[in-house]
């Protein structure tokens, strides 16, 4: 299951992005925001979707927002949690090869509609690499040990 969450800025591009998802068969939870005509705190929906991610029952998340950054920061701070916010299909590319990304913020006053489908095209599709990255992404979680 893959779980989207946005604020009152994201609504649309969530929206977007999660119906081109579910058009190719992909089982997506939606945690709200559900209409931008109120002003939502991004920390709310963010949480929902990195609760989901870090405990297992959701495989990825996707966070849309006014830049992406809050959503991404948020969602950080949860152990398991590898949340990223980026604007061009090489970076979100080597999110997934290199960090094995389960989290992609967006931002809705950003990045266009196909830019965005394209982007949740590549996340959803790119494999981890392993190997010696397997590695570094443990480092990551070390870091919540310390
Ligand atoms: C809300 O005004 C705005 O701060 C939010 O959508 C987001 O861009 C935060 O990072």
């Amino acid at each position: 299951m893959i779980a989207f969450g946005c604020d009152h800025n994201g609504v649309e591009l969530k929206n977007a992005v999660m119906n081109y998802l579910r058009e190719k068969g992909i089982e997506c939870t939606d945690v709200g925001a559900y209409e931008n005509a109120s002003y939502d705190d991004y920390p709310v929906y963010a949480k929902k979707v990195a609760d989901l991610v870090s405990s297992g029952e959701a495989e990825k998340g996707f966070l849309f927002c006014g830049t992406g950054l809050g959503m991404m920061l948020c969602a950080n701070k949860k152990p398991g949690v590898r949340a990223v916010c980026s604007i061009d299909s090489y970076s979100v590319k080597y999110s997934r090869l290199h960090n094995n990304a389960n989290v992609l913020c967006m931002g809705a006053n950003v990045i266009s509609k196909g830019l965005a489908l394209e982007l949740a095209d590549i996340f959803m599709s790119t494999g981890f690499m392993g190997e010696r990255h397997e590695r570094r992404v443990k480092m990551l979680e070390e870091i919540y040990k310390d």
